[in-house]
């Protein structure tokens, strides 16, 4: 199995559909359709996550490759030069019919072009507790970094969603400050940092 770091510009159908409905089913009433996910890919940034059984050549959906690597399934040998440190179930069979797997998004400041906010992240149920979430963000860091000159991001997350919180903390975020009624009424938020 392949993990694949993707950077999205104009998405096809296929995957436009693909995103839908994980961002339906793991992001909930925050979650966004083909209508801003398809802007955001022309003038904002979408990472994706993507599992492949095979290395994948070259992308389908309408990105470019940043970064593919092999990923050992729990009790399998590990592979020369396999590095990711990813553990996935030995149970966990890709679904051949999908390869997305988890979104990243960012939002360029107009006031500071060094700065992004990440919008949205997440990955499928399946990954969590892999180390293909820290992965992921990582490597979106360094490609905004790299790529891009950006050297900070914020962004905003339910103090309730302490899963959430603790994977940000570890991966370097710290909270700036908490804003009620962030996202409206009730929808109190934490604004967390970090340099990068
Ligand atoms: C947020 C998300 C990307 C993190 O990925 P993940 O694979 O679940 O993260 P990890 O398992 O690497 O890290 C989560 C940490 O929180 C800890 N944790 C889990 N449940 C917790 C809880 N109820 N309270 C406190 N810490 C908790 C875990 O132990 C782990 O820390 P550790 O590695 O030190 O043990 C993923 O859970 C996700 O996609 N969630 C749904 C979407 C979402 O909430 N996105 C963020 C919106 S801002």
């Amino acid at each position: 199995m392949w993990i694949t770091l993707v950077e999205n510009f104009h998405i096809s159908p296929v995957k436009l559909s693909e995103l839908e409905a994980i961002e339906k089913r793991v992001m909930g009433e925050s979650g966004i359709n083909s209508y801003t996910l398809q802007p955001f890919a022309h003038y904002a940034k979408i990472f994706t996550i993507e599992l492949t059984p095979g290395r994948p050549e070259r992308c389908e959906g309408g990105g470019e490759i940043l970064e593919t690597e092999s990923l050992t399934q729990n009790g399998g040998a590990v592979p020369p030069g396999d590095n990711t440190g990813i553990i996935v179930s030995p149970a966990f069979d890709i679904d051949g019919r999908r390869k997305v797997y988890g979104a990243a998004e960012f939002i360029r400041s107009f006031s500071d072009l060094g700065h992004v906010h990440l919008f949205g992240f997440y990955v499928d149920e399946v990954l969590r507790s892999s180390g293909a979430a820290s992965w992921f963000l990582n490597r979106c860091e360094n490609s905004l970094k790299r790529g891009h000159s950006i050297c900070s991001i914020d962004l905003s997350v339910a103090e309730d969603n302490l899963r959430a919180v603790a994977f940000y903390r570890k991966n370097g975020y710290s909270v700036l400050e908490s804003v009620k009624d962030y996202y409206g009424s009730g929808r109190d938020r934490l604004i967390m940092n970090k340099k990068i």
